[in-house]
C-alpha cells in the first residue's frame, strides 16, 4: 500500500468569476460529508481574480480545502506587466500551483526550461508544485508516447531541490484527452505513470520517487474516478470540466462512499 496522499484537483481554467467562485465552492462542499476530507488534498485552482474570495472563504468556513493556482512568473519581481510572482501566491495561502499545463505549453510557448523555472520559483517560495506533461495524439499513435513525455518530464524537474518530495506532484495528462470525453485506459495511465515514477527514481532517488504523487488528468469524470484511482502508481486527479459542476466534483472527490 503506498502511502501517498491522494491529491483530487480542480483546475478551473478560465472560467469563474470571483462570485461564481465563490458560489461554486459554496455548492461544492454542501455535497461533501467531513470524512470525504479525510486522507486526502482536495485543491481548488480558481483563476487569479477569484484566489483571494475563494481563500477567504475556505478560511472563514473552515473548509479543508487547500488553495491552487494556475500559473505564476519565474522571477520574484520584476518589471513584467500582466504577470503574478510566487511569492505573493504564497502570501495569499496558495498552497499547489500548476506549471506547464498543456495549454500554456500550447498557446503560450512554454517550454520545459520555462516550467522548469516556474517549478523552481513555485518550490522556493514554500508551495507545492503540479508540473503537467503529457502527449500528443501523433506520439501515442507513432508508440513514441512514453519517450515523449519522459523527455518532457526529465526537462521539466531537472535539478529541482525540495525536502520533501510531497511538494513535487507530476500531473500526467495525455493532450488527446483533455476536454475530448476520451480517456486514457486506466491501463494506459498506469503504464505511464509507472513509467515516470521509474524516471523519476533517476532523476533524484527511489525515496524521493516512492514518495512524489501523480495525477492523471484527462476527461475525469464521476465514472472514471474509481477504475484511475485504483491504479497503483496514479495518486490523484487533476480536473478540468467535470470541475465546474459542483454536483460532479463532489461525486468525484467523495467517490469513496458513493
Ligand atoms: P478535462 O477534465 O476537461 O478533460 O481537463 C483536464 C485538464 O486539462 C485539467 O488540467
Amino acid at each position: 500500500m503506498s502511502t501517498r496522499t491522494p491529491i483530487i484537483a480542480a483546475n478551473w481554467k478560465m472560467y469563474k468569476d470571483h462570485l461564481e467562485a465563490i458560489q461554486l465552492v459554496q455548492q461544492f462542499a454542501y455535497h461533501l460529508k467531513e470524512e470525504d476530507y479525510d486522507g486526502q488534498h482536495i485543491v481548488i485552482c480558481p483563476p487569479f481574480t477569484a484566489l483571494r474570495s475563494v481563500q477567504t472563504l475556505i478560511h472563514a468556513d473552515k473548509l479543508p480545502m487547500l488553495l491552487g493556482a494556475q500559473n505564476v512568473h519565474t522571477d520574484a519581481s520584476g518589471a513584467f506587466t500582466g504577470e503574478i510572482s510566487a511569492a505573493m501566491l504564497a502570501r495569499l495561502d496558495t498552497a499547489y500551483v500548476l506549471v506547464g499545463h498543456s495549454e500554456r505549453r500550447m498557446y503560450n510557448a512554454e517550454t520545459d526550461a520555462v516550467v522548469n523555472a516556474k517549478a523552481r520559483a513555485v518550490l522556493a517560495a514554500g508551495m507545492h508544485a503540479i508540473v503537467c506533461v503529457g502527449e500528443m495524439l501523433d506520439d501515442r499513435r507513432a508508440n513514441n508516447h512514453i519517450k515523449v513525455v519522459l523527455d518532457q518530464l526529465h526537462a521539466s524537474v531537472a535539478q529541482l531541490s525540495f525536502t520533501d518530495p510531497e511538494a513535487l506532484v507530476i500531473a500526467y495528462e495525455p493532450v488527446w484527452a483533455i476536454g475530448s470525453g476520451e480517456t486514457a485506459t486506466s491501463q494506459d495511465a498506469q503504464e505511464m505513470a509507472s513509467a515516470i515514477r521509474s524516471e523519476l527514481a533517476q532523476i533524484f532517488d527511489q525515496a524521493a520517487a516512492d514518495a512524489i504523487r501523480i495525477q492523471y488528468g484527462g476527461s475525469v469524470k464521476p465514472g472514471n474516478i474509481r477504475s484511475i484511482l485504483a491504479q497503483d502508481d496514479i495518486d490523484g486527479a487533476l480536473v478540468g470540466g467535470a470541475s465546474l459542476s459542483a454536483e460532479d466534483f463532489a461525486l468525484i472527490v467523495a467517490h469513496r462512499r458513493l
